[in-house]
């Protein structure tokens, strides 16, 4: 059913925060229903247990069978099925998370007024793990003060809402505030949840991501080959773990991910400003972007002809932005940084920690399945008192959960 190959280098790894979780999705009667199937299948592929929950009304737009087909588990509905009448309480127990997507505003009325007459109300009332509402409606119905007043109430008792965004509504009903939140951003959401507090909450986090572009005459640039999935990974894994995270990125082909607040910048130069003005407020900057160590000399104002390439093209170093922007630091703050080597490895890394000022250092070592533009990383992280720990080959995604959990070991707590 989809999900890393086993033996691959991903296999072995936790896909955090979701496996090994169990998460009920209520799925209530909304043309969003259709995209849950999805969701369900994202949540199921990064190992979490999932149980689907829909209402009679949901049933009808989607059948059993789909769900049933991606999580690999029976569909929960019946509230009075016999042999299953304690099935609600076990199922609330259980769940590490209930997340109900699409949430209709029949639903939100329901479940604001502690209504327990189908399996997933009562599943709402019986629980007290997270609950995450993921609403879907006409946009005059979402903005009805009856709605917003419901709404308000579910807030009060301390459920999440996430969305509604803005686009497409159904068919002939035009855009505007009521479309459900696509199912990827969902999974990110209920990421957060399940991790919950931790000591990163509401601390300001700065990543840098992807490459630089140097330009050398308005259609041509200098560049390399980041992708910058490295840099996304940690924006997105420190963003579940509740900071606020401002994502610098230079150009790349892949999304940057849902939660951070994202930075497009293109050049060393742009990006060596974004940076300096975060670090102002920032308790902790990973400088995960590779950024051009040159730059043309003079930006050609036309386009360079053939004949004329060979003798125009001089090269001046770009900024260095880890080292310029030591004096913008804030005292105690905490200085991430990579150092991609093919050879002396960590000898060169520890002159990058000592000349960069920096508190962790990851050696970032190049291959077929390591460095720029891979899915999986090797990386050793060293620190200023000289330990190593060599990490073995891991997905991106959970060599960033790793350098986080390091990290967090070197990160005062704000009374400290
Ligand atoms: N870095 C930076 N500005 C640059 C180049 C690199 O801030 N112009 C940062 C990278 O984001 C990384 C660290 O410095 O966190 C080391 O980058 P790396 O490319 O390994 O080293 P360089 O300093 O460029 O040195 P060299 O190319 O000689 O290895």
């Amino acid at each position: 059913m989809g999900g890393p190959e086993p033996g691959s280098a991903t296999a072995s790894t936790d896909r955090r925060p979701w496996a090994g979780r169990r998460i009920v999705l209520g799925v209530t009667g909304g043309i969003a229903a259709y995209k849950v199937v999805q969701l369900a299948r994202d949540l199921t592929r990064m190992g979490a247990t999932v149980d689907v929950v829909p209402t009679r009304s949901a049933r009808r737009f989607v059948g059993d069978i789909s769900f049933e087909g991606v999580t690999g588990r029976p569909v929960r509905w019946d509230i009075l099925e016999s042999g299953r009448a304690l099935d609600h309480i076990r199922l609330a127990r259980e769940a590490d998370l209930v997340c109900v997507a699409p949430a209709t505003a029949d639903f939100l009325a329901r479940g604001a007024h502690g209504r327990a007459d189908d399996l997933l109300s009562a599943l709402l009332l019986a629980t007290r793990a997270p609950v995450l509402l993921a609403p879907a409606m006409n946009d005059a119905m979402w903005e009805h003060p009856a709605t917003q007043a419901n709404v308000a109430r579910l807030v009060e008792l301390g459920y999440y809402l996430v969305g509604p965004a803005e686009g497409p509504l159904a068919y002939g009903e035009g855009a505007g505030a009521g479309r459900m939140e696509q199912p990827d951003v969902l999974l990110q959401h209920i990421g957060r949840a399940l991790v919950g507090e931790t000591r990163y909450s509401g601390r300001r986090v700065v990543v840098t991501a992807g490459p630089t572009r140097e330009p050398v005459d308005p259609v041509r640039y200098l560049s390399n080959r980041s992708s910058g999935r490295m840099g996304f990974a940690l924006a997105a894994a420190a963003w579940r773990r509740s900071a606020e995270v401002d994502l610098v990125a230079g150009p790349t082909v892949l999304e940057p991910p849902h939660g951070p607040r994202v930075h497009q910048v293109e050049t060393g130069a742009e990006m060596k400003s974004a940076v300096r003005r975060l670090l102002a407020d920032a308790e902790l900057l990973i400088m995960a972007a590779a950024p051009a160590d040159f730059r043309p000399a003079e930006v050609a104002t036309l386009k360079i002809k053939k004949e004329a390439a060979p003798d125009v093209l001089s090269l001046e170093p770009a900024p260095d932005i880890l080292r310029d922007t030591i004096p913008d630091r804030r005292t105690g703050s905490v200085v991430v940084g990579f150092a991609l080597e093919m050879e002396e490895g960590e000898g060169n890394a520890l002159r990058k920690l000592e000349s960069k000022e920096l508190d962790l250092v990851v050696l970032n070592r190049t291959g077929p399945r390591s460095g720029f533009d891979t899915e999986t990383n090797e990386v050793t992280l060293l620190d200023r008192d000289g330990e190593a720990e060599p990490l073995p080959l891991l997905s991106k995604d959970e060599v960033a959960e790793r350098i986080l959990d390091r990290i967090e070991r070197l990160m005062p707590f704000p009374d400290e």
